[in-house]
């Protein structure tokens, strides 16, 4: 019995571990894809590689990209189980452009720029 218990046990454990550094990797599908409503509000929306709580598992910080401006964060919505929705409230002036970086805890997952004045930037 003894030899059938621990050829039983290896692969148990091997899927298991396989499992957790599976859930551990948050990884981008779609990189953030931003537009502006020329007005107030700007819209970025992501695919994550994997269904994602977006408002517990994510923060999107923007910054006008000046140095000294303030950093703010948004919390990102799910639209879908896998994609992820932040509405950013900003005022458009056209030249502005804003550093973007996406977050799952300390890990960053993802940066760009956004110049709202041009609407729709891919990066
Ligand atoms: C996401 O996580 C938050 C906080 O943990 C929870 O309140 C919310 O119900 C979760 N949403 C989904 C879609 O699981
Ligand atoms: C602002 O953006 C420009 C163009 O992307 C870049 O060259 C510059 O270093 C940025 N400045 C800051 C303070 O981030």
């Amino acid at each position: 019995m003894g030899w059938l218990g621990s050829e039983l046990m290896f692969p148990v454990s091997c899927l298991i571990l396989v499992w957790v550094a599976g859930s551990g990797s948050v990884k981008v599908l779609h990189q953030p894809t931003c537009f502006s409503d020329y007005y107030s509000t700007s819209t970025c929306e992501w695919k994550m590689a994997r269904p994602t709580n977006c408002s517990a598992e994510l923060r999107l910080s923007y910054q006008l990209n000046f140095t000294n401006s303030e950093s703010h964060t948004c919390v990102a919505e799910n639209r879908e189980s896998a994609v992820c929705v932040c509405d950013m409230p900003m005022d458009v002036v056209f030249a502005d452009i804003y550093q973007l970086d996406l977050w799952a805890g300390k890990q960053l997952l993802w940066s760009g720029s956004f110049m709202p004045g041009e609407h729709v930037q891919n990066l």
